[in-house]
């Protein structure tokens, strides 16, 4: 089998290319990646000679070289992961999401069809469904509640979404998607939460913790989400969407004083900032569907999975300040400004 992996010089992205390829001795894999700020080659720096792996430095949004690169891959399949995935920095410019989210996703689907892909698998997430109220726990996400995004990051999933169903409809293109909660693991951009609190506290830089830190996430190890996608890609139902998460619920100041804790640093360091525009309360995926059907189930505990990706950035220094020299530090400023 031969898949077109886009967006997998990011975190799930490279996670999944690195499952895969470790999963299957004959499968080619082909990474289309536009190296964002977010794209990091170091992450695919293992399977860069591998014969069986090829990278492609293309934006998805670039017609003529997706067209020509499916012309000459002819790929089995697609999936993609490629995606501006950061909810603050689409606050402060949506324009950048809607195209590659929307419109890139729209471009990938036009290839599949114009080179009979036999399937297109959409990665998209949970915060398509909008948020939950944080007192009623028995409420959770199915792939059955309405769509009700909240930031231009999650309207532009949404969007994307809905191409993709539109596809299957009118064109009859083979496609799958699937709506995950919270990853978190090894090749996590600091920008996000985990690796944000894990990399400030090793430098015993402050810990912005948005509002009052009771926002409520649904963490899923990434390497989980990784075989959710492989089984869908194989056993999943054509026009069908799956839901993916763990039952993994947790405050967002839980989450820094469990890291802090590991790392033997001070809850001192925990600094309260302005709240993020639109928060989401709470996240909470109902799995029924992917595990009923396809038989998935989470492996690895919050216990197990944090562990192993606080060890990951101790053991992987060289991945993560390398990326928090560059563009990075500008980012922080603007975002966190005198705060940090
Ligand atoms: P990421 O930001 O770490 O990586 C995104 C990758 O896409 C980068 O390598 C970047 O260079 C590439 N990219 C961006 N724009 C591109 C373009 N125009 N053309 C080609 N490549 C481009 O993202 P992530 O956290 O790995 O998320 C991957 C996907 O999974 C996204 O679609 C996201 O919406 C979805 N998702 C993420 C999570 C999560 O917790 N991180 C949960 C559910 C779903
Ligand atoms: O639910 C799936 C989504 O999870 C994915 O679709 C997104 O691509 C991914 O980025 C993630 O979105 P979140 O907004 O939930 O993740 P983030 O790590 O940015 O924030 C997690 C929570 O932590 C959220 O409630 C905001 C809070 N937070 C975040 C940052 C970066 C802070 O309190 N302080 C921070 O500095």
């Amino acid at each position: 089998m031969k898949i077109i992996v886009t967006g997998g010089a990011g975190f799930i992205g490279g996670n999944f290319i690195h499952y895969m390829l470790n999963k299957y001795g004959d499968y080619k894999i082909v990474c289309l990646d536009k190296l964002t700020y977010a794209g990091n080659l170091s992450t695919l720096k293992d399977v860069l000679n591998d014969p069986r792996f090829a990278f492609v430095k293309a934006d998805i949004c670039d017609r003529k070289a997706v067209f020509e690169l499916f012309g000459k891959e002819r790929p089995d399949a697609v999936v993609n992961f490629a995606a501006e995935s950061h909810v603050d920095r689409s606050i402060t410019d949506p324009s950048l999401f809607l195209n590659t989210n929307i419109l890139g996703t729209a471009t990938l689907m036009d290839a599949c069809r114009n080179f009979g892909v036999a399937r297109f698998h959409q990665v998209s997430t949970d915060e398509v469904y909008g948020d939950l109220p944080t007192d009623r726990p028995d409420l959770m996400f199915t792939e059955k509640t309405p769509l009700s995004a909240s930031s231009p990051y999650s309207a532009s999933k949404a969007s994307a979404d809905l191409l993709v169903l539109a596809y299957y409809r009118t064109y009859g293109l083979p496609v799958t998607i699937s709506r995950c909660s919270n990853n978190y693991g090894p090749y996590h951009f600091p920008e996000k939460l985990i690796p944000l609190m894990i990399v400030n506290a090793l430098a015993d830089k402050s810990l912005p913790v948005y509002g009052t830190g009771e926002n409520i996430r649904d963490w899923l190890y990434v390497e989980d989400h990784c075989k959710a996608i492989d089984l869908i890609l194989h056993k999943g139902r054509t026009g069908e969407i799956y839901n993916v998460g763990g039952h993994n619920e947790m405050k967002n100041i839980d989450i820094v004083k469990i890291i802090l804790k590991k790392l033997g640093k001070p809850e001192s360091l925990i600094k309260f900032v302005a709240d993020r525009k639109g928060h989401d309360l709470r996240y909470a995926i109902d799995p029924t569907k992917i595990s009923s059907e396809l038989g998935w189930t989470p492996q690895t505990a919050f216990s197990e999975g944090i562990d192993k990706t606080v060890k990951w950035y101790l053991e992987n220094r060289e991945w993560w300040e390398e990326i928090i020299s560059g563009e990075y530090i500008e980012y922080y400023k603007k975002m966190y400004g005198v705060k940090s």
